[in-house]
């Protein structure tokens, strides 16, 4: 055992696919989860996956006493990696204080807690929504970050910030911000995929339940956009490479392999991809056509980002290795599985 984590949300999208990258690495891992964005079952795909159970809490990290009984009760934790967060950007705008309240009270809870029992480094979920609309792309991290267009964008931003000014206060603890460029895919196994509430609001959600019948139609949100085709430009990152990303992050902070106590890494492909060549590459991959019509830009939407990964690929040494294809193949395997349980 190299060591044991704490997965906050460990049963979302990107939490299950990382407890099921960290436990294939050799590391123990403790989930805690609400099952407001997740269900239980994930916990039978991990299992399926590594052959390993992972010690489940249900509860709610926003709770300090819960997390104080569950550090009690699981002594010895080394890593905490931080998914556990509201994270719908429309969401967000009508219940901006659900947003603040949990992404940042589950931040300040965990920050407070590290010292106390003895946990050393810390992942956090960011996101390249703090870059706003980019000057220039690829975007280093050095790039000014920009006033966030949602709440939800805001509560990245100051997450990042709160980190910084506990780390530089002197606390024991080191941390890295990953900023995620835009995760999809699924494991696989096609054991764990996403899952979202209700009517998806991201894209590959979206078009694979469109692909597969349970939506008529995707709308791709504007083909006028200063692009070469005229729709929005993104850095889709498979998710089984952005957990990845998390279990070499850990390494670094655990194994003390850097003196630096905080450090910022854009986890993405560097590549940029629009929307309308991502709905061309599922259909080439799987063969299936997926009904689509041009609406309306969307509110709030960036035009074009994509990431500059080189100060991950050359200090972490990771880099984003599937291919778009095996990316939308492996969507579309999840969704298929979701059909044959029965759940969409
Ligand atoms: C947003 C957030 C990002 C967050 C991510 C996951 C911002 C600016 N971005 O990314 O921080 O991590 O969600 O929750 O806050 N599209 C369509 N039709 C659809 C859905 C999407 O054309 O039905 C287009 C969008 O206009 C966009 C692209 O697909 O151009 C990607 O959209 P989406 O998957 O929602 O992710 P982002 O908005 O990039």
């Amino acid at each position: 055992m190299k060591g044991k984590i704490l997965v906050t949300g460990g049963l979302g999208f990107i939490g299950s696919h990382t407890t099921v990258e960290l436990q294939q690495s050799g590391y123990e891992v403790v989930i805690i989860d609400n099952l407001s964005n997740s269900n239980i079952g994930v916990l039978d795909g991990i299992e399926k996956i590594t052959g390993i159970r992972p010690v489940f809490v249900e509860g709610d990290c926003t709770d300090i006493n819960t997390l104080h009984e569950l550090f009690k009760a699981n002594p010895g934790i080394n890593g905490i990696i931080n998914f556990a967060a509201s994270k719908a950007v429309g969401e967000s705008i009508v219940k901006p204080i659900l947003y603040y309240r949990n992404n940042l009270n589950i931040l300040i809870n965990l920050l407070d807690l590290m010292p106390v029992y003895g946990v050393k480094g810390f992942v956090f979920s960011s996101s390249c929504t703090v870059y706003g609309e980019p000057d220039a792309n690829p975007i280093t991290e050095d790039a000014p970050t920009k006033k966030a267009t949602s709440p939800y964008g805001a509560t990245k931003q100051m997450s990042e910030d709160i980190i910084t000014d506990v780390v530089n206060s002197g606390s024991p603890i080191k941390a890295i911000l990953l900023r995620y460029f835009n995760p999809i895919g699924a494991h696989p196994s096609a054991e764990i995929g996403e899952l979202p509430n209700g009517v998806p609001q991201n894209l590959v959600p979206y078009l694979t339940q469109t692909a597969i019948g349970v939506r008529k139609e995707l709308s791709v949100f504007g083909n006028d956009y200063d692009t070469p085709d005229g729709s929005c430009i993104r850095d889709f990152i498979n998710v089984v490479d952005l957990a990845k990303a998390h279990v070499v992050a850990l390494e670094r902070m655990l194994g003390d392999k850097s003196d630096d106590k905080l450090e910022v890494f854009n986890i993405g492909t560097g590549e940029g991809l629009s929307v309308l060549q991502l709905i061309n590459a599922f259909e080439t991959a799987t063969g299936v056509k997926v009904p689509h019509k041009i609406v309306g830009r969307r509110d709030g939407d960036i035009v074009k980002i994509w990431a500059d990964p080189k100060k991950a690929n050359e200090v972490l040494g990771w880099k984003a290795e599937a291919s778009i294809e095996d990316t939308m193949l492996s969507a579309w395997n999840w969704q298929k599985k979701l059909r044959e349980r029965g759940v969409m």
